[in-house]
């Protein structure tokens, strides 16, 4: 389907939905592959040597990392993170667990995390406590969604797809109950 079709205060049209969650399209499949260029030149200028490992955080990131690796014109290496949070109450950082944990070593290594959406920012903040711990030459992060209302992040994301509005978005990697991760636009579940 051309997303560019869609009408976008009504999607009941496209087959992937369940026609009455998705209200609109927030970001568009071209939009989405254009942004997604851009971040992969940013990402090889900034990384003129060194070895460099992109770490896809799943289930989310899964698309985009797929599609943004391709962009970035220097050599690289994927892994894959699968935090497991508990105590989700509490803010306290060492309340995420790796379920899986990348193979390769992070030591020396520019460590490049790869998250689908910023939100309140506290599974990030667990996540590089964790990583930076295993001595990397550097970390950062690249989301492709950030809703900017966490005041403060420690770990500020250095590479941004798009400022997302603060309502609940869906496809593209992003989920609702483990639905809708294969649209291939960012739709937006708000009425
Ligand atoms: P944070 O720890 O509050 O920043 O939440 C980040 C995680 O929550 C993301 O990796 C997503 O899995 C999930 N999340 C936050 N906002 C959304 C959304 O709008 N749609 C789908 N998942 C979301
Ligand atoms: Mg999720």
């Amino acid at each position: 389907m051309n997303v560019s079709s869609v009408d976008p205060v009504n999607t009941v049209e496209d087959p992937r939905l369940d026609g009455r969650a998705v209200r609109r399209i927030a970001f568009g499949e071209e939009q989405i592959s254009a942004r997604v260029r851009e971040l992969g030149q940013a990402i090889t200028q900034a990384y003129p040597d060194g070895d460099l490992l992109v770490l896809g955080l799943l289930k989310g990131s899964f698309i985009f990392l797929s599609d943004l690796v391709r962009e970035i014109r220097r050599p690289l290496q994927v892994d894959f993170l699968v935090a497991s949070s508990y105590g989700d109450a509490t803010v306290s950082s060492g309340s995420v667990r790796l379920v899986y944990d990348p193979e390769t070593t992070l030591e020396g290594k520019h460590i490049l995390l790869v998250e689908d959406i910023v939100d309140s920012g506290r599974t990030l903040s667990r996540l590089c406590d964790l990583l930076s711990e295993r001595s990397p030459r550097s970390l950062e992060v690249c989301a492709l969604l950030h809703k900017h209302v966490a005041e403060h992040l420690r770990y500020p994301t250095k590479f941004v797809g798009f400022d997302a509005p603060n309502e609940f978005l869906v496809g593209y990697g992003l989920d609702h109950a483990e639905n809708f991760r294969h649209l291939p636009y960012i739709a937006s579940l708000q009425s």
